[in-house]
């Protein structure tokens, strides 16, 4: 049963820690970026993802109106209101309830969540087939279903919030625990989401538990995040003329108006060479050191920026996911 809400807003405040985490969604719902988190059993992987929504922009009136009518299509009910959707179907719903479709195509959970986001928890536990299927509209932000007799299109274009374990005991990589499983288990495991869809993740973040007592410090509320997430969505909106950010412009648009220093060209060309980044994955990077650059107030690229963009891409469990691809 695919389980929704448009949630119930939580706050930074709460989180304890994760200052990493936080940062990496602040840059993820200021450009619009895809995320993976991946970590041990309650490290509080469900709770970042909840609270991502709170430090989301609020919806345009156009946007609220499309939200309602991909509502309406759907069959569920939504007033019309200024949060982003937030939608969290469980891995065991269908791919048609997920992608949409049906004998009467109806919109399915990827398209509910257009302008807002896409969590899915567990992602590994979804089957290949729906991950699979997510592949174009990742790409073009729609999803099309072909029926016998006719094709619908519908929006989707949302920003995808996957969570994971590292391995099938959850322990891979922690301090305080000892991972049971096999190197062929942790293999297994970690390529069930295969190299397109990871190749579509922007920010891959490995988390550990935090310390529930260390931190007597106030945390950062969500409200103050979100300002900063404001200004840098100005920004690219100034940038490009409309309202679209940096994940979703064109590639030539940014490539045209923040072209990266022959340098800073060279840096991304060895490290993706050493790290095997596809193309796909180079222009991720220079999509999120935009971001970057933007929430820093920047008008260029700076070396500063596409260093935190290329860090973003490497973490942790994703080096053990590369080297299982190599050997595989
Ligand atoms: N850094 C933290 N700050 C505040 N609360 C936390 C933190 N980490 C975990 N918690 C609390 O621990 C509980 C478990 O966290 P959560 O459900 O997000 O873990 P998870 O990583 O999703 O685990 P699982 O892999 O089992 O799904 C939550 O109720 C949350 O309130
Ligand atoms: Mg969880």
């Amino acid at each position: 049963m695919p389980h929704n809400s448009d949630s119930p807003q939580k706050d930074f405040r709460h989180v304890i820690g994760h200052e990493q985490a936080k940062r990496a969604l602040e840059i993820a719902a200021a450009g619009e970026h895809n995320v993976l988190m991946s970590g041990p059993p309650g490290c509080g992987k469900s709770m970042l993802a909840e609270t991502f929504p709170s430090i989301l922009p609020v919806l345009t009136n156009q946007a609220q109106l499309e939200v309602m009518s991909l509502y309406q299509l759907a069959g569920e009910s939504r007033s019309l209101h200024q949060t982003a959707p937030y939608r969290h179907p469980h891995h065991s719903a269908s791919s048609v309830a997920i992608i949409g479709g049906g004998s009467s195509p109806r919109p399915g959970e990827i398209s509910l969540a257009h302008h807002g986001v896409l969590f899915l928890d567990e992602i590994a536990e979804f089957t290949k087939k729906t991950l699979d299927m997510l592949r174009q509209p990742l790409e073009t932000g729609q999803v099309t279903i072909s029926r016998a007799h006719s094709t619908v299109t519908y929006p989707s274009s949302f920003i995808l919030i996957g969570a994971m374990n590292p391995c099938p005991c959850g322990f891979l990589g922690s301090n305080d625990h000892y991972c049971t499983c096999l190197q062929k288990q942790i293999q297994n495991y970690q390529n069930r989401l295969s190299g397109p869809v990871y190749d579509r993740i922007d920010i891959l973040l490995s988390l550990k538990s935090v310390n529930l007592d260390q931190t007597i410090k106030t945390q950062e509320s969500s409200i103050d995040i979100r300002k900063r997430v404001e200004n840098a969505r100005q920004r690219q909106y100034q940038r490009y003329q409309t309202e679209i950010t940096n994940a979703k412009a064109p590639f030539d648009v940014i490539t045209e108006t923040s072209p990266l220093a022959t340098e800073q060209q060279k840096m991304l060309t060895n490290v993706a060479a050493k790290q095997n980044w596809s193309n796909r994955v180079q222009i991720k990077i220079i999509r999120l050191a935009r971001t970057i650059a933007d929430l820093a107030g920047d008008e260029k690229i700076s070396d500063t920026a596409l260093w935190e963009a290329m860090t973003l891409r490497r973490r942790g469990l994703h080096k053990q996911q590369v080297i299982a691809r190599e050997t595989q």
